[in-house]
C-alpha cells in the first residue's frame, strides 16, 4: 500500500482527483473524510492543506504528493519532484497599486512587501540587489496595499481576477509552477515499483490529452 495526499480544497484538488480517477484508479470521496483507500490499486489517499504536503512527503508520513511547485520550493524541499504534471499552471507575481508609477524592480527598494512566499521571493529580490521589508502573511495577501498594509504585494496569479478586483496589477513574474508529483527519497523497493506504476499511468494519461 502506498499513500499519496492532495489538497483537501483549493486550486489544485479537482484536477489532482481526476488525474487519479483517469489513471484508472477507482475510490469513494466524500468532502468530510480526509482518507479513503482506492478500490483497484494499493493506493491510500489522504486530503490535506497543500502547504502542508512537502514536509509530509519529506518525513514519510506520506509516501507521495500532489503539490504546486510554488509549494514546494517555498517548503525547501524541490528534490522531492518527481514528475511534472502539466495542470494547475500558474506564475508567483510581484503587484502593486494600478496608480503607482513603476519603472523596474529597483523602485522597490525599502518597500514594504506582503507575501505568502517569502522565501522564494527574498532570494529573487536578493538576486536583483533589492533590499524591502517583507511581511509573512497566509492569505487575502491582495487586500494588503488597498488598506495600507504594504506598498507591494507578491502572490500566486492564475487568471489575474484577483488582482483585477483588488486594484492592482502585474509588475514583474518571479516565478513559474505548475503540478508535480513528489515523493519521499526512502521509499522501500515494493513501493518504488507502485509509484514507477503509478508515473507510467500518468505519463500515458497526458499523451491521451494531448
Ligand atoms: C491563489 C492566490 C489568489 C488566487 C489567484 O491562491 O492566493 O488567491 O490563487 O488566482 P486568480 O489569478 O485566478 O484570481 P491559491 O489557489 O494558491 O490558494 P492558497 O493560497 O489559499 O493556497
Ligand atoms: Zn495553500
Ligand atoms: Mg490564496
Amino acid at each position: 500500500m502506498i499513500r499519496l495526499a492532495i489538497q483537501k480544497s483549493g486550486r489544485l484538488s479537482e484536477d489532482s482527483l481526476n488525474l487519479i480517477r483517469e489513471c484508472g484508479i477507482s475510490f469513494l470521496s466524500s468532502s468530510y473524510k480526509l482518507k479513503t483507500e482506492a478500490t483497484n490499486f494499493p493506493l491510500e489517499i489522504l486530503f490535506l492543506r497543500d502547504d502542508d504536503i512537502p514536509g509530509y512527503v519529506q518525513d514519510g508520513v506520506a509516501d507521495l504528493g500532489i503539490v504546486g511547485q510554488n509549494v514546494l520550493v517555498e517548503a525547501g524541499f524541490p528534490d522531492l519532484e518527481v514528475e511534472k504534471l502539466g495542470f494547475s499552471k500558474c506564475r508567483l507575481s510581484l503587484a502593486i497599486l494600478r496608480s503607482e508609477a513603476y519603472n523596474s524592480v529597483a523602485d522597490l527598494q525599502g518597500k514594504n512587501i506582503a507575501t505568502s512566499y517569502p522565501q522564494i521571493l527574498g532570494r529573487y529580490l536578493a538576486g536583483e540587489g533589492v533590499q524591502a521589508n517583507l511581511h509573512t502573511i497566509s492569505g487575502s495577501v491582495e487586500i494588503a496595499p488597498s488598506i495600507g498594509l504594504a506598498d507591494a504585494i507578491c502572490d500566486i496569479v492564475s487568471s489575474g481576477s484577483t488582482l483585477l478586483g483588488n486594484g492592482l496589477r502585474e509588475v514583474e513574474t518571479v516565478f513559474r509552477s505548475e503540478a508535480v508529483l513528489i515523493a519521499n527519497q526512502q521509499l522501500t523497493a515494493e513501493k518504488q515499483e507502485l509509484l514507477e506504476q503509478l508515473q507510467f499511468r500518468m505519463q500515458s494519461v497526458r499523451r491521451a490529452r494531448r
